[in-house]
């Protein structure tokens, strides 16, 4: 565990995580952080408390005593988001003090008693005020369905501190470098690829109500922005919210001016025109990812169709429906309400085909709205004639990303 301090009165305790799925789901090649806050004016209140993925809380402890902050002396828990990579800790700690309150929203407070069978909690509404003495003082500004409908923004008002919690924060483990002003361009270019892909892992869903709480960010006049996962960002909070709103309109169809081919095969027919059009991409020039499933990890799936502009789908049929893993992918892709993609598909059949129902079943049940060009379907190998087709609809692709 880390321990920096982001301004007098205030510092950030974080911890890089590896080798789990995060929510149970995605594998994530480059770890996360954990980001903790302490405030301290005559009374103490930490923001997110998180301790290792094991449950073990000492390490914790000792880092507090390491910037002269006895665990004992803690008055405030805020819980900004109820989730456990948030607020696991909460039971450990009562077991050591047993005279400490909890400040959340009441969304959070009923969560707070049902999952750890708390109930000295004082909940919070827009704008409300905690002052803990030396100049600091905590505001509390709810941001529901930041992930969880419980969540919200707690504000430093004498450093113009915006704890953010999930908000603009980041996959990916952090080095000897958590400030933004402090990151080499190959790390900022990483936490540009790791933010995108937490966003579109795990806040794509909830765009709607991100948008809101970007709206809410500009509201506040802020120095810093310190989220619970990721780069704290001191020389330049703008970029990260520039960042975000970006994202969001991702979520909603737009991208880079990048192709991502989602395919799979079974007997190499569908996999004889991948090439094909990959032979066609890389003649003019476009970006391109290329993902096969079922081999690639989800969350490299979803970050990567998420962040291009246009989508090639490549899948055979599959006992009269669309192969299966494929199928699975853009199912994924609809819970994770991504949107308004520009999109193309093209696959094998035997005898019948059946796979471009399902595709159609798929956009339409998810209400995904993308926007596709005639699919090219062929039956067996694909003919001289279905690669010229295949040819034009891939132009066709990257005239309608622009
Ligand atoms: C398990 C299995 C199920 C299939 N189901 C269908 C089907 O329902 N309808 C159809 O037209 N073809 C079906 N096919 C045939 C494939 O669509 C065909 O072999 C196609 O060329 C496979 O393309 P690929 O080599 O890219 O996987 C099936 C093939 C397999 C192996
Ligand atoms: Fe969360
Ligand atoms: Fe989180």
């Amino acid at each position: 565990m880390k321990k920096l301090k982001i301004a007098d009165g205030i510092h950030m305790l974080t911890m890089n995580v590896e080798d789990i799925l995060f929510e149970g789901i995605w594998e994530l090649a480059n770890g996360v952080t954990l980001n903790s806050y302490i405030v301290q004016g005559e009374k103490t209140a930490i923001i997110d408390g998180v301790i290792g993925w094991d449950g073990i809380p000492e390490t914790l402890y000792k880092s507090l005593e390491e910037i002269d902050v006895n665990p004992q002396d803690i008055d405030y828990l805020i819980v900004n988001h109820m989730e456990p990579d948030h607020s696991g800790w909460i039971s450990n700690f009562r077991k050591i003090k047993d005279d400490f309150k909890i400040i959340c929203t009441d969304k959070a407070a009923k969560m707070v008693s049902s999952f750890y069978g708390e109930d000295k909690i004082r909940i919070v509404k827009e704008g409300d005020t905690l002052e803990l003495g030396k100049g600091k003082v905590l505001s509390f500004h709810p941001v529901a369905n930041v992930h969880w409908p419980d969540t919200m923004y707690t504000y430093e008002k004498d450093t113009k501190t915006l704890f953010s919690c999930d908000m603009f924060g980041a996959f990916g483990r952090m080095g000897d470098h958590c400030f933004d002003d402090e990151l080499t361009s190959e790390e900022i270019e990483f936490f540009e690829l790791e933010g995108l892909r937490y966003y579109s892992n795990v806040m794509a869903t909830f765009t709607t109500s991100l948008k809101k709480a970007i709206e809410k960010a500009k509201t506040l006049e802020i120095n810093t922005i310190a989220p619970g996962h990721g780069p704290v960002y001191r020389k330049n909070p703008q970029k990260i919210i520039d960042d975000y709103s970006r994202y969001a309109l991702y979520a909603e169809g737009a991208g880079k001016n990048e192709v991502t081919i989602l395919w799979g095969s079974m007997y190499g027919m569908t996999a004889k025109a991948v090439d094909f059009v990959e032979s066609i991409l890389q003649r003019e020039g476009i970006k391109y990812n290329k993902l096969e499933m079922p081999l690639e990890s989800e969350s490299e799936m979803v970050a990567a169709v998420f962040r291009s502009a246009g989508i090639i789908i490549a899948a055979p049929t599959y006992e009269y429906k669309l192969f299966p893993p494929v199928a699975a992918a853009l199912s994924e892709l609809g819970r994770k309400k991504i949107t308004g993609k520009t999109a193309f598909r093209l696959g094998s059949y035997g005898w019948s085909g059946g796979a471009e129902k399902e595709l159609s079943e798929i956009i339409e049940r998810n209400r995904m709205n993308w926007d596709f060009i005639e699919s090219v379907e062929f039956e067996g190998a694909p003919k001289e004639e279905d690669f010229k087709k295949i040819e034009a609809r891939v132009l066709e692709l990257i005239e309608k990303m622009k």
